[in-house]
């Protein structure tokens, strides 16, 4: 079975699109190949986040639509990096999209599904694609709540391989909540810890980032333990 990952939580602005798009380039950098599948209709944002090329004309909506094949509507961000944009409007059944997402991840090692906020729309679509989840939260207790409740609705559709991110982590002197605060509150077990860090914003704003960035070795570490390398979880 080829490995399918929603990033879900229900809150928006968590940071679930930028994680998608740094493990998408740092799986792609240890010679995985990898799919990004923009689920967030109508906000979609990893073809911002990643430069993607602005004369695309196709995204999923037209594969399921039949306007066209998966290979026009794929957009090539390097050569083991690839992308699905989301259509900008419309309703899709969920299976007919899970099977779709099931064909075309067969040519990639990896598939990695960037839900959009809210529980419906396209974090059912995730959760019909899917075969692993990483719950993102950041160390407040909206998006804790927020992580617990989309992780139970992530374990009622089936999806058993759960793992938490905790995004923005602040540093000591900022801190309110513990890496341990927050596995208590979700309930899921961590992969791995991203620091608040300034460059992720400005990859939010069209500018190259630095890869050495904190926030950039986080994902990379994320991506060692995603492929079972034995790294450390965090640099405290
Ligand atoms: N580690 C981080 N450090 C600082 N800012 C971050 C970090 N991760 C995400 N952000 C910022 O948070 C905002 C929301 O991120 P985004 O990835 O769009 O979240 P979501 O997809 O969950 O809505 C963006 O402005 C982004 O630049
Ligand atoms: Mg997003």
């Amino acid at each position: 079975m080829t490995r399918v990952i929603a990033v879900v939580s229900a809150k928006g602005g968590v940071g679930k699109s930028s994680i998608c798009r740094g493990l998408g380039k740092a799986l792609s950098e240890k010679g995985q190949s990898v799919l990004l599948v923009d689920t967030d209709i109508a906000l979609r944002s990893l073809d911002a986040l990643l430069f993607a090329d602005e004369t695309a004309v196709f995204d999923w909506g037209d594969i399921l639509g039949k306007n066209c094949n998966a290979s026009k509507a794929l957009i090539h961000i390097n050569s083991r990096l690839s992308l699905l944009r989301a259509p900008l409007h419309g309703q899709f059944d969920a299976s007919l999209f899970g099977n779709m997402i099931s064909d075309i991840s067969k040519s990639f090692d990896i598939t990695i599904l960037d839900a959009g906020a809210g529980l419906e729309g396209g974090f059912n679509l995730c959760v019909a694609a899917a075969n692993e989840a990483l719950v993102i939260s950041t160390a407040d207790d909206i998006s804790m709540r927020a992580a617990l409740i989309t992780a139970q609705k992530v374990r009622d559709n089936g999806i058993k391989n759960l793992r938490l991110i905790i995004n923005r982590y602040p540093k000591r002197r900022l801190r309110r909540r513990s890496v341990d605060n927050v596995i208590d509150a979700t309930k899921v077990r961590l992969i791995g810890v991203v620091p608040e860090d300034k460059e992720i914003l400005l990859a939010h704003n069209g500018i190259h980032i630095n890869g050495n960035s904190p926030a950039e070795l986080a994902y990379n570490r994320i991506a060692d333990r995603l492929l079972c390398k034995d790294v450390r979880l965090y640099i405290k």
